[in-house]
């Protein structure tokens, strides 16, 4: 039986975090083996924000170096720069005509970089969900791990490729997100408040490139307070943070210490912070060690993006000439 396809991709927009991992990364390792994976960086989606164009290959090679570094193999998966396959913004064309203003005006995500932005509300901020969507339809993706703030734009996707369908006949499957376990995944940023993120709030979210000095300093700033009153309380969403970030990167027994500790008016956040700065330092810096490596190593980058590009071509190519084909663009 062939492999369930699988795309991905994340914005070369900064330095990856705890939330890249959680939320995308680890699910990029798990899948590699049982799927037909294609993993890549989003360079043109970083465009919107118009970075200075002397960082955008740094950018671009850090972003594959973090992901080998937290185990995703090249051999295993096609890992590649989105501008490599030009196919996708030829797709991304074609869906245009199929996506409406209306609607694309109203994505939470849109709104918010236009309030975040207002001197460049651009049209490809307008379309990102559109090219997202090529993105995955290139490669006929069923199956998108990815970050519970990226539901709504996998609800778009799905409905590009049933307006497509409707026009010009079943072609793209309908892609859905997918997260091991349970639920799509948001690591809470430190202060309590929104996620962690690679363009906002620095101090509070933790990068896979932090040394282990600054993630101590991070971790012990994070909010708290004088602890319950009452046993078994209900703990605010800033305790909440605490507890989910240790259930990521501690020991289920540790875990289960502070809790009782917790629901025992006991707890002494002092304490508890201090142990999920150690296990978050053991976390982060094998990460950290193993990307600062590779990173040097640039040639072997080069080599992986361009074996990786034409693994995605050959699979996209073949997208592009059906697409075409299906509408009406096969004139010789
Ligand atoms: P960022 O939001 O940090 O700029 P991207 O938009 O490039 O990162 O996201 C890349 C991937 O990481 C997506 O799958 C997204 O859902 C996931 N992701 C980003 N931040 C978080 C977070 N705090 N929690 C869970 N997943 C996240
Ligand atoms: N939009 C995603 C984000 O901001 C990144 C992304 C671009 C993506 N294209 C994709 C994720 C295709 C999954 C599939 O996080």
């Amino acid at each position: 039986m062939s492999k369930e396809i699988v795309v991905s991709g994340i914005r070369s927009t900064g330095y990856l975090h705890l939330g890249n991992y959680f939320g995308a990364m680890r699910n990029y390792v798990k899948m590699q083996d049982d799927y037909n994976c294609y993993f890549f960086v989003a360079d043109y989606h970083s465009l919107t924000t118009h970075p200075d164009p002397k960082d955008l290959k740094a950018n671009v090679f850090r972003v594959a170096a973090e992901n080998i570094a937290c185990g995703l193999d090249p051999q295993k998966v096609a890992l590649y720069a989105q501008s490599d396959v030009p196919e996708i913004p030829e797709l991304y064309l074609m869906l245009n005509m199929l996506a409406y203003k209306g609607e694309l005006e109203k994505v939470p995500t849109f709104k918010e970089k236009a309030r975040n932005q207002p001197d460049n509300i651009n049209a490809g901020l307008l379309t990102y969900p559109v090219l997202m969507a090529a993105d995955i339809l290139i490669h006929r993706a069923v199956k998108v791990p990815v970050g519970k703030d990226q539901e709504q734009h996998l609800e778009m996707a799905r409905n590009f490729a049933q307006r497509f369908a409707s026009r010009y006949g079943a072609f793209f499957p309908e892609p859905v997100p997918f997260n091991f376990g349970s639920n799509l995944i948001k690591v809470p940023s430190l202060d309590g408040e929104g996620k962690m993120s690679k363009s906002e709030n620095a101090n509070a979210t933790i990068y896979l490139a932090d040394e282990d000095d600054l993630i101590r300093k991070k971790i012990m700033k994070a909010k708290t307070d004088s602890g319950p009153t009452e046993p078994n309380a209900e703990m605010p969403p800033y305790i909440e943070n605490i507890f989910l970030l240790m259930e990521l990167v501690s020991q289920a027994d540790t875990l289960q210490f502070f809790r009782d500790a917790y629901n025992a008016c006991t707890i002494r956040y002092g304490d508890m912070k201090k142990q999920l700065a150690e296990d978050m330092v053991a976390f982060v810096a094998p990460i950290r060690q193993r990307a600062s490596s590779l990173q040097n190593d640039e040639a072997l980058l080069r080599k992986i993006l361009k074996d990786g590009a034409e693994r995605a071509r050959e699979s996209a190519s073949q997208t592009i000439s059906e697409a075409r084909r299906l509408i009406g663009i096969n004139y010789y």
